[in-house]
This record gives C-alpha cells, sequence and structure tokens, in this order.
C-alpha cells in the first residue's frame, strides 16, 4: 500500500501535466508542493523553460538548490499557474492552507495566478471545513487585544473554539516570513466558511487567514486506488 509521501509525491506527479513550456509557475509551500518542486526541478534539467515565484523562504531555497530559475512577484506579477498544497479541501475546493505558516504569500500568488492548482493526498478532502486548525496571521503589536477581537468575530460567525498563538519548539512566537505572528484556531467545523473569512477580515491586526475561498480551480487528489481530479464549477 502507498504511504501518505507516495500519494504526495503521485498528486504532484499528475500536476506536472498542467505545466507547459514558457510558464509563470506559483510554487506553493508545504512537503506535498516539495514534491512538486523536486519532479519540476527534473523537467527543467530536461529542457523545460519556466519561472517560478515562491511563496516562501522554505521554498525558495529549494527550488534555488535544484536550479529552478526564479522571479519575485514584483519582477512577474501576473502568473499562469499555481500549484501548491492544502490543508483541508472541502466543498467548492474551499481549502483550509497555512499549517507550514506561509498562508500570506501562498495567498498573494494564488491569486496572482490565472488558475491555482492544489496537489494532496485524498485524506485532504473533508465534507466540511475545521478539524484542522485555522490559521490566522496578525500583527505582533497588541496580540492579546486581537485575540479578544478575533474570538468575537469567530463566535459571531457561528463558530466555537479556541485560540492558540503559534509557538516554535523553543517555544518563542512562530514568526512568518513576513515577520508576523500566527494564531490557530481551533473550531472542529466551520458553518459558513465565507462569514468566518469577512468577519476575519474585519478584525484590525488580522494580516491574512487560512481560508482561500474561491482560488483553486482544480484539486489533484491522490489515493489507494489511484489519482482524481476534481473541478470547481463556475
Ligand atoms: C503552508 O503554509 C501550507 O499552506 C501548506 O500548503 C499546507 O500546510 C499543506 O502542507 P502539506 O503538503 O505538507 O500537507
Amino acid at each position: 500500500m502507498a504511504d501518505a509521501e507516495d500519494l504526495k509525491r503521485r498528486a504532484a506527479a499528475r500536476a506536472l501535466e498542467y505545466v507547459t513550456d514558457g510558464m509563470r509557475l506559483g510554487l506553493g509551500t508545504g512537503s506535498t508542493a516539495k514534491h512538486f518542486v523536486a519532479l519540476l526541478a527534473e523537467k527543467v534539467q530536461q529542457g523545460l523553460t519556466v519561472v517560478g515565484v515562491p511563496t516562501s523562504e522554505q521554498t525558495k531555497a529549494q527550488a534555488l538548490s535544484l536550479g529552478i530559475p526564479l522571479a519575485t512577484l514584483d519582477e512577474q506579477p501576473e502568473l499562469d499557474l499555481c500549484v501548491d498544497g492544502a490543508d483541508e479541501i472541502g466543498p467548492g475546493l474551499a481549502l483550509i492552507k497555512g499549517g507550514g505558516g506561509a498562508l500570506l504569500r501562498e495567498k498573494i500568488v494564488a491569486s496572482a495566478a490565472r488558475e491555482m492548482l492544489v496537489i494532496a493526498d485524498e485524506t485532504k478532502l473533508v465534507e466540511s471545513l475545521g478539524a484542522f486548525p485555522l490559521p490566522i496571521e496578525i500583527v505582533t503589536f497588541g496580540i492579546p487585544a486581537i485575540s479578544r477581537k478575533i474570538a468575537e468575530a469567530v463566535h459571531a460567525s457561528g463558530c466555537e473554539g479556541t485560540l492558540r498563538l503559534r509557538l516554535r519548539v523553543d517555544g518563542q512566537a512562530f514568526v512568518t516570513d513576513q515577520g508576523n505572528a500566527i494564531i490557530d484556531a481551533h473550531l472542529g467545523r466551520i458553518p459558513d466558511p465565507m462569514r468566518l473569512a469577512r468577519a476575519l477580515e474585519e478584525v484590525a491586526g488580522v494580516v491574512e487567514h487560512g481560508l482561500f475561498l474561491g482560488l483553486a480551480r482544480r484539486a489533484v487528489l491522490a489515493g489507494a486506488d489511484g489519482i482524481r481530479v476534481i473541478e470547481r464549477q463556475a
């Protein structure tokens, strides 16, 4: 039976079929995206011409080490395709992302692309979002006050749960590539993702949240029975 890494790699390999010569590619972050970057590098070595815009310092380092030509989003503000993983994939290809802490750059890069393609093993597919804690990126000024307002927004959106400041293994606050902090909202279930997204966007100090709504066009999911591709309708 295929293990999780193998499934992630298979999804990544299938995603390469959507990559054509000359494309400007958003390169996602996380263990599944890492497989995609590695496989893309093999194609580049074989002559494929692409330019990648990485969604994190981590992905940038990997892509550079493998010889993938890179650009910044300033240099390439319009992308053809963004390939990235997800923590949860819900109805309508609504996503939770940010488990690796790269949600802000990931959302900016995905938004700059004509198409976002999600790659994952099929365990990421869920009937409703929220079992995975929702990452919320906030500025580091007034974290307790921001948290209190986030709690109100969460409650007003019909969700319940606990908020936790993300910590590194050494116990210090996790810092994103943009120098911000992350609060993980452990909600269990998000009955109305759009309502929660809008409420969070109203909170001063919230930079971005990990609800990716209306962004992903396709998801390539790898499971024990093979690969399936889900497309968002309209
Ligand atoms: C990074 O911040 C995340 O959004 C990842 O894309 C997401 O956590 C999926 O990661 P894995 O592919 O490692 O599960």
